[in-house]
């Protein structure tokens, strides 16, 4: 059941909202040769309690850090570590806040340093897929056109989109109906949601160079593509309104 938020709730949205893209823009800051995940971590929670959230992250389902920190063939679900960021990676972070109940999520792919023609394109591919999906997110267009623009735009540059994992519904819970994939499906089509105003949404494209095949790393967490190939995540929170969709998370 996909829950419509009030307008006082759209508000509180906004605060968590604005948490998460503060983080990512200090995150932009930090993240840079030398620089170890775990400290991207410890930074990024620190600020997210000084600002009143909560991390929802740490403790879900288990899930032992703050933030997702995936480098290169890493999907998400990246866990920090103390592994270095080496010029040339990639490093895809996704926050998760909750404030005064309320959660906002979202995610970026940032370069490292000096990074590689075929990574370049590959951000551009994913953040310009996310803006494509947001633009077609307004009241009383379906869900699954959401879905096609991605799909679309990604396979017509030549790249693949992950099916394993989707975007999702997002207020009180972090995780609410619907489920977002980025490709269509026969599934989709059948459980097809109309989008009305107040559905809070958190559309996440996931894609990559090569082949769409995942695997999950042995620390039961990290998404890694199975060729081993460069993937990337960019993420919003947006909720629909009548004009278009209102993202939260920028
Ligand atoms: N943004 C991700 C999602 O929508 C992050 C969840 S990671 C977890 O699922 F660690 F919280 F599980
Ligand atoms: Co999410």
């Amino acid at each position: 059941m996909v829950i419509r938020k009030s307008e006082r709730e759209i508000e509180i949205m906004r605060k968590a909202g604005r948490i998460v893209a503060d983080a990512l823009v200090m995150t932009r800051e930090i993240a840079k040769e030398g620089v170890t995940t775990e400290d991207l971590n410890t930074r990024l929670e620190e600020y997210v309690l000084q600002k009143g959230g909560i991390p929802v992250f740490k403790g879900y389902r288990g899930y032992p850090k703050s933030i997702c920190a995936s480098i290169n063939e890493e999907i998400v679900h990246g866990i920090p570590n103390q592994r270095k960021l080496r010029n040339g990676d990639i490093l895809s972070v996704d926050i998760g806040v909750e404030y005064n109940k309320y959660v906002g999520d979202a995610a970026i792919t940032i370069p490292i340093g000096e990074i590689s023609e075929e990574a370049e394109s590959l951000l551009r591919v994913c953040e310009e897929a996310l803006n494509k999906a947001i633009e077609k997110t307004c009241v009383n267009n379906k869900l699954s056109e959401v879905s096609r623009s991605i799909q679309e735009y990604v396979e017509g540059k030549g790249m693949s989109v992950i099916r394993d994992y989707t975007g999702h519904g997002i207020g009180r819970q972090m995780h609410e109906d619907p489920q977002i994939p980025n490709f269509v499906s026969k599934e989709l089509l059948r459980a097809d949601e109309v989008l009305l105003q107040g559905m809070a949404l958190a559309i996440e494209p996931m894609i990559c160079v090569g082949n769409y095949d995942t695997e999950v790393l042995k620390n039961k967490w990290t998404v890694v593509t199975k060729d081993r190939k460069l993937s990337a995540h960019f993420e919003h929170t947006v909720v629909v309104t009548e004009n278009g969709a209102e993202v939260l998370t920028i």
